[in-house]
């Protein structure tokens, strides 16, 4: 006859309640003391996070003087403040404008990102017979718009307008813009956030 020998001694049920009382402590002090290094590491990482951000606020762009009177546009690039990981970078280039002076203190601003596929929009000056046509232009699928940014081909590759930015103001002979970006391939004009 075998005899089953345990390998497992039991506890007295005192021993059994005092280990329990001390697993249940351990695991409050996790949670006080290990939580708030969760948190400050979180708040370690959070730059590296925050990627590619954008004008929020109104960014000078161009001396009001330096715009031709006589309506031709020209583009000029918007510099703000992107941050990338840890470092923040004070002057960088985050997108592009065309602003058109209509008026004598009155400036329109579009975005040059084409609302097709957001390539760069390009002014152009075509000669036709005795004129000048003056327009803008999307070298990538051969999207064509005025001056008003609107599109002329019969069948646009863009599916909307080019896009307005709808906040412009000129102070002290400089030229402001609050910029945006908006989803590109949608007939709707949707601000990307
Ligand atoms: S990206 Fe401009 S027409 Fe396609």
């Amino acid at each position: 006859m075998v005899e089953e020998i345990s390998l497992r001694p039991e506890l007295p049920s005192t021993q059994r309640r005092g280990f329990l009382a001390k697993l249940v402590a351990l695991g409050a002090w996790i949670v006080a003391y290990l939580a708030p290094v969760g948190a400050a590491v979180r708040s370690f990482f959070a730059p590296a996070r925050q990627k590619g951000q954008g004008a929020a606020e109104f960014t000078r762009v161009a001396p009001l003087d330096s715009l031709p009177e006589d309506g031709t546009p020209k583009k000029f690039p918007i510099l703000a403040q992107r941050r990338d990981a840890w470092t923040v970078y004070p002057n960088e280039p985050i997108g592009q404008v065309f602003l058109r002076r209509v008026g004598k203190d009155q400036v329109v601003a579009f975005q040059a990102k084409c609302p097709h596929m957001g390539c760069g929009i390009s002014y152009m000056e075509e000669k036709q017979s005795d004129q000048v046509l003056k327009k803008f232009y999307c070298p990538c699928h051969k999207a064509n718009f005025d001056l008003e940014g609107r599109r002329t081909d019969a069948v646009s590759e863009s599916p909307r307008d080019m896009d307005t930015l709808d906040e412009v103001k000129i102070e002290d002979g400089v030229v402001y813009v609050r910029f945006k970006n908006f989803r590109t391939g949608t007939a709707a004009k949707e601000e990307e956030v």
